[in-house]
């Protein structure tokens, strides 16, 4: 059955260079949404010239402004009706470990990122929450924000903003029909995990704890998560906001007897 729940809709993707990105941007334009994608890196999409390209980096409010102004622009409608808040960064480490720049530079990416997007993003929204009803922001939160994994510190602190930004962000714009929710992968096959694996002292080994460690006894793929997001994102969650939805292969809620 034919699936193009997103016709006539726009989407920016931030991150969508690479990986979970790259997947949801690549799933919102199989269904019939226009797609722009901003990353901070120029995306190779190969013959899939269905998805604009702007770049930015998160952490530089200009860039995203004229990015998101040049996102509209390329979409061709004066509105944008969904917003995915992707773009994210790691950091290994307890808290002795990682120090003051490196704490203000993952939080400038993971959070203060999605606050420049978004703020450079809502009068299209609101544009589009005008004209369809209603607009949708998806941020890329994580099982970290939500539950404690070693030598993450960092990391989860900032993921844990996220879903507590997600929240404030829901309340705040709900009137405006702007509905705001949040996705918690646990760890999923992509790019990342994989330079995170080349630099494990043995890679075999660190893959099979990381596939041990989620019930489901592998890890999830960035298509998975790009299914949760275009959930949250579609026009026919209409009335879902302030949620978080796991796609963690059973990490955060289940307690299973080892295998
Ligand atoms: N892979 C996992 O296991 C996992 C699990 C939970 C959550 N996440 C989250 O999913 C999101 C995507 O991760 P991924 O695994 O697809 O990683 P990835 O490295 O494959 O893709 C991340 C993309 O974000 C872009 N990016 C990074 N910093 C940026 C910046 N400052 N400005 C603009 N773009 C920037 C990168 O260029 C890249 O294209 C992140 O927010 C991450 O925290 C990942």
């Amino acid at each position: 059955m034919a699936n193009d729940e997103f016709a006539g809709r726009t989407a920016l993707v931030t991150g969508g260079a690479s990986g979970i990105g790259l997947a949801t941007a690549r799933l919102l334009a199989a269904r019939g949404a226009r797609v722009a994608v901003l990353d901070r890196v120029k995306p190779d999409f190969g013959d899939d010239d269905a998805l604009r390209p702007v770049l930015a980096d998160v952490t530089d409010d200009e860039a995203v402004r004229a990015a998101v102004g040049a996102a509209a622009e390329a979409l061709g409608t004066g509105g944008l009706d969904v917003l995915v808040n992707n773009a994210g960064t790691g950091a290994a480490g307890t808290v002795e470990d990682n120090d003051d720049a490196e704490w203000h530079l993952v939080y400038d990416v993971n959070v203060v990122g999605i606050v420049r997007t978004t703020r450079a993003a809502l009068p299209l929204l609101r544009a589009a929450a005008a004209r369809h009803g209603q607009a949708a922001v998806v941020n890329t939160c994580s099982v970290a924000g939500i539950a404690g994994l070693p030598r993450r510190a960092l990391y989860s602190a900032t993921k844990g903003a996220v879903y507590a930004l997600t929240l404030a962000m829901a309340a705040d714009h709900v009137a405006e029909h702007i509905r705001v929710n949040c996705v918690t992968p646990g760890t999923a096959d992509t790019p990342w995990v994989a330079r995170l694996l080349d630099a494990a002292p043995d890679p075999v080994a660190e893959r099979a704890a990381l596939n041990a460690r989620q019930p489901m006894g592998r890890l999830v793929t960035a298509e998975e998560v790009a299914a949760a997001i275009a959930y949250l994102a579609s026009p026919l969650a209409s009335a879902t906001t302030g949620t978080a939805l796991a796609v963690d292969g059973g990490m955060a809620g289940l307690r299973t007897r080892p295998r």
